[in-house]
């Protein structure tokens, strides 16, 4: 994207007490050439939606959570998805600049809320980034098994996952390799992202379409060994599979037609990808019984055990190619969002300052030590668990701000509106409630902590160091 790290400034009155807001339209232009198209849009959509969720998460879900049923915990999560995706969609057109939720949140609901959810999407995207490497690290471990490669059994995955294992090793030299690149200055341009995500989404394809043949109707049945709770559990995990819309709107700024173009990309980006997973996880679910199916690389697997090894190798390479665009998009959103709110004030200067190539490196090596550090030592499904909770609680602020601010300024010219207002919005609450409640409760003690750490944080400094306090309004810019 663009390679400019800056930003502008413009003086308005000063604000006090935690609901002081961010003025919603912003005049003043990113500066940055305007050069993305709708298909590229989408594209990046699809390179930030489809990834660990589909190829190393479906399968453990299958197996342990929801049976073949994993097909309806895909559609739950999707309808629950879909809903949020309206209110990004209505954002998107009104707020076409970078920072996603936070940004929304700051301008609709207030500072102490935008804050929260800043903060509570720096852990999100950081958990996200870990359990990519830990997907695109089984699949390279599958991989080189394949040719005969015999790694030691201590680096094949976190504690408790496998007989004898002890770290990702892979996943950690993964998280720190994505972050070194970014910081120098390499990001996947638009062209390579859009190419990337052609052969991601001609692999989940030809997944389909092989593997059609070799489904087995005896397979599912039972088709809900777990019954329909399972089914839902289940939702709550491969949950993870159906967000990255939102990692979107950072490239607003630099999308021709944002207005219109982005409430488009994200509803046809979804669109496609929920199509993909409900017939890859068919044919997974009809290939092998869902009690044989792999913890891990289990698309892979699950077409060596119908003989054909060979088209094994070419699937597990496509994943890894194809799921490390959601790495790059998420390490890159995580470093945005910490400089978007280091920019605001609410977090010291220091991590907003840029290197000689641009990047705001300080908070991308954070975000990638820190991923190395989950990646390397947590199993994926706690990761997982730790991301969704994360991306629910935005997508309930995001649908509560949008009802807002549509009874507060329905003037404001919106180029997308979330249909059904507010039935959409409420049910996306609704099924974002429910999906909570069916994680494990180590998951709240988790992020309980995080949020109560950011509290502090906020009331001992971002409070009183916010530009927007001093009478400041920065935009920033993408970078
Ligand atoms: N939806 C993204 C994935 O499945 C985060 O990898």
């Amino acid at each position: 994207m663009s390679e400019s790290a800056s930003g502008s400034t413009h003086r308005v009155p000063p604000a006090s007490g935690v609901f002081r807001r961010k003025p919603i339209r912003d005049d003043g232009d990113g500066g940055l050439e305007r050069s993305i198209g709708l298909w590229q849009l989408t594209a990046i959509g699809l390179g930030a939606i489809i990834g660990a969720g589909i190829f190393a998460l479906a399968g453990p879900v299958a197996k342990t959570d929801a049976g073949p049923a994993v097909t309806v915990s895909f559609l739950i999560a999707g309808v629950a998805s879909a809903c949020a995706a309206f209110s990004y969609a209505e954002f998107g057109g009104l707020i076409p600049q970078a920072g996603s939720a936070y940004t929304y949140g700051y301008a609709v609901l207030g500072e102490g809320v935008g804050w929260f959810i800043g903060w509570d999407l720096l852990l999100e995207y950081t958990a996200i980034v870990a359990v990519v490497a830990i997907g695109v690290s089984q699949y390279i471990t599958f991989l080189l098994d394949g040719f005969g490669v015999d790694l030691p059994a201590w680096m094949l995955g976190a504690p408790g996952t496998g007989g004898g294992h002890q770290v990702d090793l892979f996943a950690i030299l993964l998280c720190l390799g994505v972050a070194w690149l970014l910081n120098r200055g390499i990001k996947t341009s638009v062209r390579v992202e859009t190419w990337l995500v052609f052969v991601k989404v001609a692999i989940v394809l030809a997944v389909i379409v092989v593997g059609a043949f070799y489904v087995e109707s005896d397979n599912f049945d039972p088709y809900f060994p777990y019954g329909l709770s399972g089914a839902a559990t289940g939702a709550a995990t491969v949950f993870f599979a159906v967000f990255g819309y939102d990692a979107m709107s950072t490239a607003a700024e630099e999308s021709k037609e944002a207005e219109r173009n982005l409430p488009k990309a994200i509803i046809i980006s979804l669109g496609i990808a929920m199509v993909l997973y409900v017939l890859a996880a068919t044919v997974l679910t009809g290939m092998q019984n869902y009690q044989d199916l792999a913890d891990a690389a289990a698309f892979g697997v699950a077409f060596e055990s119908v003989g054909l090894d060979g088209f094994a190798k070419v699937v597990a390479f496509g994943a890894i190619i194809g799921i490390i665009t959601v790495l790059f998009s998420f390490t890159l959103g995580a470093s945005r969002i910490w400089y978007a709110i280091s920019r605001d004030g609410l977090l010291p200067a220091w991590f907003a300052k840029t290197n000689a190539q641009h990047s705001p490196s300080r908070p991308t090596w954070i975000v990638g030590v820190v991923a190395a550090g989950i990646a390397g030592f947590v199993p994926i499904g706690d990761a997982a668990e730790l991301t969704n909770i994360g991306i629910l609680i935005a997508f309930i602020v995001v649908s509560v701000a949008v009802i807002v601010l549509r009874y507060r300024s329905p003037e404001l010219p919106r180029t997308f509106k979330a249909p059904l207002m507010p039935f959409t919005p409420v049910l996306g609450i609704a099924f974002s409630i429910w999906l909570i409640t069916e994680l494990q409760w180590q998951t709240w003690a988790r992020f309980a902590t995080w949020f109560v750490i950011g509290a502090v944080i906020y009331a001992a400094y971002g409070y009183r160091h916010s530009k927007l306090g001093q009478g400041q309004v920065v935009q920033t810019k993408d970078t």
